[in-house]
């Protein structure tokens, strides 16, 4: 959501006559897009702000807003930081190049975020036509896009800050995406990720019909440039699942990869999480995309630590870990933030060390199975979609080759490192697989 966003932003800036920069030293403003969903990322965005206080002694000039769910989390708070003049939260973005040039000439402190934002209206025009006026995401990845299908999030699940910052859950006219998808594909866009908290609850009625995310998936395969469709984040519930399987089994382009957060393999810990589920029905729900959509690659989340966790409800994260057999997962410390459920009801009693020792225990489970998953593919051909550049130099890719090493991902979302030509990035390309990691597979390609 968030790097959407950064993206929506960036081009209705440079729309508005701003040119982009990554070089600190050389910028009038500086935006910060902040996460709010642990201390952790609200902690960088503070140590961020120490050293722009520091840069604004030197260039009393330069602007620093701070824009999404931290603004909206905290409001006035950042805005009596000396060194903040905006702070702009997550729904009120399409003010951002107005605010930028008012407070550069009259150097006030401004601020906007939603007053009630669990009692917002449904309807936000103005988000809902930036959304498409400026819906090229990421230019650094080419050929890939975000389309927001939901805004919000109405789960409440009790650890969480998202419902407090995103506001209610909102599900975008189906037309409106299927639009904006028509105009990616139109601008060489190959691959689109429709973004949701819990896309799988995407509901929108129009008169008698009501829409889900599988008449959607159905519509955007008949987009002729489009070729891949990816759709994140899902719960883990019931509803819509039959009906969005069977789309990922009957529609070629909608990619088989599932990313089904299960936060915990306790039932207790579940219940306390307001997690509408138990650790049975989870795996049940595996069970049921594996038989219904072979091959499909599914990913996880944990969070471990959560408030009264013991070593048996940990055990019992473990055991789910290990029979799903996840692709990769993400594990996290629970951090309480303020507001929740959990953080006004329960007390945050797992010491860090604990979190931590729980987290290292339960990668190093999740990385065995990954590893496993992965050297499936060794001698094996995938089609993958290319990135660009690698970030980071690969040790494992190919020796000797005076190309540069490139990523790319496959429709089930593995990440694959291979040298070839640079001109490939935003191209599909078949890579031989010759090495693997846990988390990344290594080939070569022909062309
Ligand atoms: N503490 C730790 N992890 C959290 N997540 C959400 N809220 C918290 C929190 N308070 C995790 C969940 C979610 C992912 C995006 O972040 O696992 O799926
Ligand atoms: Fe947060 Fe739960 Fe909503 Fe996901 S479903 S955004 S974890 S409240």
């Amino acid at each position: 959501m968030n790097k959407l966003d950064t993206a929506l932003v960036s081009a209705a800036l440079q729309k508005a006559g701003f040119d982009l920069s990554d070089n600190v030293e050389k910028c009038d403003v500086v935006l910060i897009n902040t996460c709010s969903v642990r201390e952790h990322a609200e902690e960088k965005v503070f140590s961020h702000l120490g050293f722009l206080k520091h840069k604004k002694e030197t260039n009393p000039n330069l602007l620093v807003g701070i824009i999404g769910c931290m603004a909206q989390r905290l409001g006035n708070e950042l805005l009596e930081h000396k060194e903040v003049d905006i702070v702009c939260g997550p729904n009120q973005i399409p003010q951002i190049p107005e605010l930028v040039k008012q407070v550069l000439k009259s150097k006030n402190k401004i601020l906007t975020v939603t007053e009630n934002i669990r009692q917002e209206s449904p309807e936000n025009p103005a988000l809902e036509d930036f959304e498409s006026v400026y819906d090229r995401a990421d230019k650094r990845i080419p050929a890939q896009a975000y389309v927001r299908a939901m805004r919000g999030c109405n789960k409440f699940c009790s650890y969480c800050i998202v419902p407090y910052v995103r506001g209610p859950e909102v599900s975008r006219p189906p037309g409106k995406i299927i639009e904006q998808l028509k105009k990616l594909a139109g601008e060489g866009v190959k691959q689109v990720t429709l973004l949701g908290q819990t896309i799988n609850s995407y509901k929108y009625t129009a008169g008698e019909k009501v829409y889900n995310l599988a008449d959607i998936l159905a519509t955007a395969s008949d987009i002729d440039e489009i070729e891949w469709i990816k759709f994140v984040t899902s719960y883990p519930t019931r509803k819509n699942y039959d009906k969005i399987l069977q789309a990922m089994a009957d529609l070629p382009k909608v990619c088989r990869y599932l990313h089904l957060p299960a936060q915990s393999g306790s039932d207790k810990i579940l219940k306390a999480m307001n997690r509408k589920y138990t650790s049975q029905e989870y795996l049940e729900l595996l069970e049921k995309a594996r038989d219904t959509v072979p091959g499909i690659a599914i990913a996880g989340d944990f969070i471990v630590g959560f408030p009264s966790e013991t070593e048996d409800d940990f055990e019992a994260t473990v055991s789910l870990v290990k029979k799903a057999r996840y692709k990769n997962c993400f594990v996290f410390k629970y951090s309480p933030r303020p507001g929740t459920i959990g953080d006004k009801k329960l007390q945050d009693n797992v010491p860090q060390q604990v979190k931590k020792k729980r987290n290292i225990e339960l990668l190093a489970v999740q990385e065995k199975i990954s590893d496993e998953l992965s050297s499936q593919f060794l001698g094996k051909t995938v089609r993958v979609l290319v990135e660009g550049l690698s970030k980071k130099p690969h040790l494992n890719a190919e020796a000797g080759s005076d190309r540069p090493q490139l990523v790319g991902r496959t429709a089930a979302d593995w990440i694959v490192v291979f040298n070839g030509p640079t001109s490939l990035a935003g191209e599909f390309a078949e890579v031989e697989i010759t090495n693997t990691s846990p988390l990344t597979l290594f080939g070569k390609v022909e062309n």
